[in-house]
């Protein structure tokens, strides 16, 4: 098992820490690693920068991320991997949409042209958005408390959505679906990064499986095209004990 030496532990909000490390290993925005948080369970993570210094950001929904995210400086992140397709780059305009934690994901592939939707339930819940340029940042949170009050699609209403050269989601699955809903008809190259339980990482267990791909195989990062060929996208999802459940 390899593991990176925590440089530093940031605190985004309440619930979300991002843990940065030097490592020249080679990463692509999107690709993740299954980290073990010992005598607890193995989760998926992915990365919020992919440079020399390199970063992971934790959102903590459980004991195994409750204990990720509370690793010092100096301590050992234990991980295998590095798992996973990745977003694909591409020259032109970028339009990134990302809500809660699911913006992290996304923070490595901004460049001069790219445009930025973050949305939340809460300002709390938005998170680097001073990586945006300012101009260029649509902020939109349930309850108004920062920028427009509504959900992703009142930001895109906003927006020359076909202008854009490549447009990359990563968020809850709800808010996706709704994008996804939103782009149909609509000429335009959208990849998505799917979240889905995960107990191997490596095409072994099925426990990702959505209409026959496996996210940790085949995934996270799928095409707008293959989405629209998957009917359990937004609706239904495994849970870890393997029991089907809606989304
Ligand atoms: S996590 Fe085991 S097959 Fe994907």
């Amino acid at each position: 098992m390899k593991y990176f030496t925590i440089k530093e532990n940031i605190m985004e909000s309440r619930d979300v820490n991002t843990l940065t490390f030097e490592d020249d290993i080679k990463i692509k925005p999107g690709q993740f690693i299954m980290a073990w948080a010992p005598r607890i369970n193995y989760i998926p993570l992915s990365f919020s920068s992919v440079s020399q210094i390199k970063s992971i950001t934790v959102k903590i929904y459980g004991e195994a991320s409750a204990y990720l995210a509370g690793l010092k400086p100096g301590e050992k992140l234990f991980y295998d991997g590095i798992y996973g397709n990745g977003y694909d780059a591409v020259p032109g305009k970028k339009l990134l949409i990302g809500a809660g934690s699911g913006i992290a994901s996304l923070i490595p592939l901004i460049d001069e042209n790219t445009t930025g939707i973050i949305s939340g339930k809460t300002k709390t819940d938005i998170l680097f958005r001073s990586k945006f340029k300012k101009e260029k940042l649509h902020i939109v949170t349930d309850d108004g408390s920062m920028g427009k009050k509504g959900f992703v699609a009142t930001a895109m209403d906003e927006l020359d959505i076909e202008s854009f050269d490549m447009i990359y989601v990563c968020g809850p699955e709800i808010m996706m679906f709704s994008v996804l809903n939103y782009l149909k008809g609509m000429k335009v190259n959208c990849q998505f990064s799917l979240e889905r339980s995960m107990k191997c990482g490596i095409g072994l267990c099925d426990s990702c499986s959505i209409n026959g791909f496996q996210v940790c195989r085949d995934g996270p990062v799928f095409s707008i095209e293959k989405l629209k060929s998957m009917d359990e996208f937004g609706r239904t999802k495994l849970t870890s004990s393997g029991k089907r459940v809606s989304v």
